[in-house]
């Protein structure tokens, strides 16, 4: 009998893993499923990443194993990046370190920083990685309260009286998935003041500032921020590039290298061509984030339609790839999104998949076609 690690046995396989294979099986017996759970845009990458990728299987060097630290041309378009779009100055050399998306970021700063039994503040409702990772390297998540009464952020005072003693990281995600709220100035300096009183590594996971947002804001921007925070970025949201696998970390020389030291015994690098097409993408100008959020505008108001059909409510203020929809009283997230998939065969995601304080809300993605939300609309 081969056991599999102790470790597995506080982790279950990921959520949406574990469901899709459910949905497809439905699709298989000819269920006319309407996805509307995963957020995995659907939308065409920028032309000329597409393009540059193709072009570049020709280059000398596309097919050979890649620097562990990305091209320097790539770090230095995530710096550039930062600058523009942020007003955040990193150095290309010290400050950026290109990833495979952002969820390996996750392990890789957990790995860098947590010893076993360590303990992770980690946002209820939030991504189900921040947990999953503590658990694999067996620290301890501490779930933090977000409410939306308090519009979905921490409380501060409740935060300080938890027992931080072995408390090293704090996971953060502003604008947040799944709610979409956002996070303004004051936060951004209470939690820094927090992480350097408590010596606690606050990591902002930071993939949807993009999305529905007049205001992206990086961490890094405020005060003493590099001496105790992380940022992780994505591409694949902002670019449609989810399946690229292009995320990025940014913070101090300190902090980025200790994620190297994991990271470059793990994986030897990442394929050229997609690094040359990422550079691409960052070079967007403001006409890109444009023609983006007029899609999801529209795709947004009729999701509005379609929560409003199910006597939902929601915060039309939010941000990010979701309509985070609060469902009448007393019904339950789990019962509701199976009675949904199996009335009108629409698929999408319980509030409780994020935490328990997900529990009487669902989130609806937005990476569906206009055609298909109405064609939900009408189903309903
Ligand atoms: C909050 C949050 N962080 C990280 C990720 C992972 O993104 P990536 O594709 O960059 O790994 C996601 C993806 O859905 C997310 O919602």
């Amino acid at each position: 009998m081969i056991e599999v690690a102790k470790r597995l046995q506080n982790v279950e396989e990921y959520y949406f893993s574990k469901k899709l294979r459910e949905v497809a099986l439905l699709k298989a017996q000819g269920k006319p499923i309407i996805n509307l759970g995963i957020g995995s845009p659907d939308l065409e990458p920028p032309f000329k990443a597409s393009m540059v990728l193709q072009d570049s299987l020709a280059d000398e060097k596309a097919h050979q194993y890649q620097s562990y630290q990305g091209l320097p041309e790539l770090r230095e378009e995530i710096a550039n990046f930062y600058c523009r779009q942020y007003n955040v100055h990193l150095s290309a050399q010290t400050e950026v370190l290109p990833l495979m998306g952002s969820k390996e970021g996750i392990m890789h700063i957990s790995m860098a920083f947590l010893n076993k039994g360590d303990k992770v503040l980690v946002p209820n409702p939030g991504y189900p990685t921040y947990s999953s990772v503590t658990k694999l390297l067996e620290a301890k998540p501490i779930y933090y309260d977000l409410k939306e009464a308090n519009n979905w952020q921490p409380d501060f005072s409740a935060l300080e009286r938890l027992d931080l003693k072995r408390v090293k990281i704090m996971w953060i995600n502003y604008p947040h998935m799944p709610t979409g709220s956002k996070a303004d100035n004051k936060f951004y300096d209470k939690i820094i003041a927090f992480g350097k009183r408590h010596d606690i590594l606050i990591v902002n996971d930071n993939p949807y500032s993009f999305i529905l947002n007049n205001n992206p804001i990086s961490i890094l921007r405020y005060q003493d921020a590099k001496e105790v925070c992380l940022e992780l970025n994505s591409l694949s949201k902002t670019f449609n590039m989810a399946g690229w696998r292009v995320g990025m970390l940014a913070g101090s020389y300190d902090f980025v290298s200790a994620v190297l030291r994991v990271k470059s015994n793990m994986d030897s690098g990442m394929f050229y061509g997609i690094q040359k097409g990422a550079i691409e993408a960052l070079k967007c100008s403001d006409m890109w984030f444009q023609s983006l959020n007029s899609v999801y505008h529209t795709r947004r108001e009729l999701i509005w339609e379609l929560a409003d059909s199910l006597n939902c409510t929601y915060d039309k203020e939010a941000a990010g790839l979701f309509v985070w929809a609060k469902l009448p009283p007393h019904i339950k997230s789990e019962e509701f999104t199976d009675m949904v998939l199996k009335e009108h065969s629409i698929f999408m995601t319980p509030g409780t998949v994020f935490g328990s304080n997900g529990e009487g809300y669902v989130r609806f993605s937005l990476c569906a076609t206009e055609e298909i939300i109405k064609e939900a609309i009408a189903r309903v």
